[in-house]
């Protein structure tokens, strides 16, 4: 069990600076996620942590203690990688035991402590077969059973369910996350994908160009985007985005026209743009907003409806039982204190 911290921490690969006084703190027993697109430093962040990478600048705490020129080794620290690096000519338990029998523990201990791991994992079975036996997902509980064994303080995953289809992810991203309720061990956890940060974070960590651009619960980023960059990150099917201003105490833009949420700080002609969330919308006889239906996209659970408004694409979710047909005029309206709305120029939350 431990606390981890970040302060003011700056990265560089020789002349380039990829991180730029990065700062936060990660509870003991979180499951925090880092997330953001490809090359927004997620994996530098986990490797500078791990120690498999020198911190350029500022400070690395672990439960208080400076890190940053403690060996790998010395750091307690778990880490499972995408490609699990298992080794091929092991069997299952010796994978899952190796670290300990570098450390020369008893074959006994080992033994014991292998089959606990084994256990939890469900691979009682498979203790005696090749990773290239296995299937996907037992080969990730393999990763995830030596990072167990080792007791570590801390667990870091970087992408460990890239490599496997739609539905073991989302059996595994379960797995994973009841291990960690079982286990309590402060984990980071980096993945670009934001249903898996949603179902899984305690906190997620939505990073941007080597900078954290927010820091909040799955709700937080969910119900109060700080930017346009979270607002159109997280969400499936993505936030509807219109550009418009304030004109006479309401949001108009071509073709629509929205009363401003309650409370916001945007003012008379300023230029914002709307965020309206597909789940958020309803359709009916009378809305605020009247397109012209394209298509409709079926779930199964329900349906997406896609708009035309003056040549933009618009979704809005509703039920399965709702019938629309193309080409059909509809209205869509959604309750003001939904609606989100951000400085169109430097895209903060308003
Ligand atoms: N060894 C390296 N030398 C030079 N630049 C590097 C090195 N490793 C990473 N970078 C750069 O640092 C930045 C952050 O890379 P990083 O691998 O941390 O991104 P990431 O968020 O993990 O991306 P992905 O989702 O693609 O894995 C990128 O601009 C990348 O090109
Ligand atoms: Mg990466």
């Amino acid at each position: 069990m431990a606390t981890v911290a970040y302060r003011n921490i700056v990265k560089s690969y020789g002349a380039v600076r990829v991180m730029e006084d990065l700062s936060l703190d990660i509870a003991d027993g979180e499951f925090a996620v880092l997330l953001g697109p490809s090359g927004c430093g997620k994996t530098t962040l986990l490797r500078m942590t791990a120690g498999l990478e020198t911190v350029t600048g500022g400070d690395l705490l672990i439960d208080g203690a400076r890190m940053n020129e403690v060996h790998p080794r010395d750091r307690d620290i778990a880490m499972v990688f995408q490609n699990y690096a298992l080794y091929p000519t092991m069997p299952v338990w010796e994978n899952i035991g190796f670290s300990l029998e570098v450390r020369k523990l008893p074959k006994a201990e080992i033994r014991k402590k292998v089959e606990a791991a084994a256990a939890v994992l469900n691979l009682t079975d498979y203790l005696d077969r090749y990773p290239r036996e296995l299937s996907g997902g037992q080969r990730q509980r393999v990763a995830m059973g030596r990072a167990m064994v080792r007791e570590a303080k801390v667990f870091l995953f970087d992408e460990p369910l890239s490599n496997l289809d739609a539905k073991l992810r989302a059996q595994m991203r379960m797995e994973i996350r009841q291990l960690h309720d079982r286990l309590e061990t402060t984990t980071i956890y980096v993945t670009h994908d934001q249903i898996e940060a949603m179902t899984m974070a305690d906190k997620i960590v939505l990073m941007k160009g080597g900078r954290i651009e927010q820091v909040g619960t799955p709700d937080d980023l969910f119900d109060a985007p700080a930017s346009l960059y979270a607002a159109d990150f997280i969400g499936t099917p993505a936030i509807n985005l219109i550009e418009g201003a304030v004109v006479d105490g309401a949001f108009k833009s071509a073709g629509i026209h929205l009363p401003l949420p309650p409370g916001t700080a945007a003012t008379a002609g300023q230029r914002v743009t709307a965020g309206l969330r597909p789940s958020d919308m309803t359709l009916g006889a009378a809305g605020s907003i009247t397109g012209r239906v394209v298509l409709a996209e079926k779930t199964g659970v329900e349906q997406n409806v896609h708009l035309d408004i003056g040549g933009a694409d618009f979704v809005v979710t509703a039920p399965r039982d709702v019938s629309v047909r193309p080409d059909e005029t509809v209205q869509a309206d959604i309750p003001p204190q939904k609606i989100h709305l951000f400085d169109s120029a430097s895209g903060a939350r308003l």
